[in-house]
């Protein structure tokens, strides 16, 4: 009976020498998080930006670019990923809060952002856009927006930029989908938002009503986003990203959301 004793504490102790051992592995997880020893990292993202984040017609599936990347990143690091859908302007407070690790979900660095959140290493270059409908030939610019009626994700790059025209109306929408359907609708002039998610819109849904005006209009870069201070998970994220860059799988999950190899997103 004592020997069974014995050898059910050695295996229960190696077993929590193992759990602990993978946890140096995974994220740095501070008193906020649940566990000091679990191997899930906690995603968050606004699903609602293809070709970033979004889920298919068919399956709930979280598909996009980031979510590839997310999860050959998890495999870098050895940690699962749970994908949790949060309103892009509850991203940062879930960060903050603790409920979530990591925020992935086409978002820009900004300085007003870095005050609030740590980032990754740059993953993606981007730029703000304007959509108008195809029979508007009024709006050919952004000093042409003076006084218009535009509409925006809250939260978003899109909306800083939009609210420092002057006169606008600047309509703040849930998701960036919905911005799409206020100008369809004819409710708004304009859309304000990331040049990529502009071109999928109108490439996928082979949408003429509506159209891309002149070029961008920003230069913005997408980072993941951690807890301030959390410098050993960015540690982590940008070895796994710079890793995933080397061995070809960033350009790979490149290639299958925007049809070529990335030439400024190296
Ligand atoms: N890049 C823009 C920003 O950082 C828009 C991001 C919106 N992302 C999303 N998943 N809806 O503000």
């Amino acid at each position: 009976m004592k020997k069974i004793l014995f050898l059910c504490m050695t295996a229960l102790m190696s077993v929590a020498m193992l759990t602990a051992g993978c946890g140096d592995n995974a994220a740095d997880r501070d008193s906020s998080s649940s566990s000091s020893t679990a191997k899930t990292l906690k995603i968050g993202s606004s699903a609602d930006f293809a070709p970033f984040e979004f889920q298919g017609a068919d399956s709930n599936e979280y598909q996009g670019f980031d979510m590839d990347l997310i999860r050959a990143i998890g495999k870098e690091m050895g940690t699962d990923v749970e994908i949790n859908n949060i309103a892009f302007d509850g991203l940062i407070p879930a960060l903050q809060s603790g409920n979530i690790d990591i925020a992935i979900s086409g978002m820009s660095i900004t300085d007003e952002r870095k005050q609030q959140v740590g980032f990754s290493d740059p993953y993606y270059d981007s730029g703000l856009t304007i959509a108008v409908k195809a029979d508007n030939n009024d709006i050919n610019s952004f000093a042409d927006l003076k006084g218009k009626k535009i509409a925006v994700q809250i939260g978003t790059t899109g909306a800083e930029e939009a609210k420092k025209i002057p006169d606008a109306q600047v309509k703040e929408m849930n998701s960036s989908a919905d911005t799409f359907l206020e100008l369809k609708a004819g409710n708004v002039d304009a859309v304000v938002n990331d040049k990529p998610v502009n071109d999928y819109y109108m490439v996928k849904n082979s949408d003429n009503t509506v159209k891309r005006v002149g070029e961008k209009l920003t230069s913005e870069s997408y980072g993941i986003a951690v807890k301030k201070d959390n410098t050993k998970l960015v540690g982590e994220l940008n070895a796994a990203l710079k890793k995933l860059k080397e061995n070809g799988e960033y350009n790979k999950i490149y290639k299958k959301w925007f049809g070529t190899e990335p030439t400024d997103n190296k």
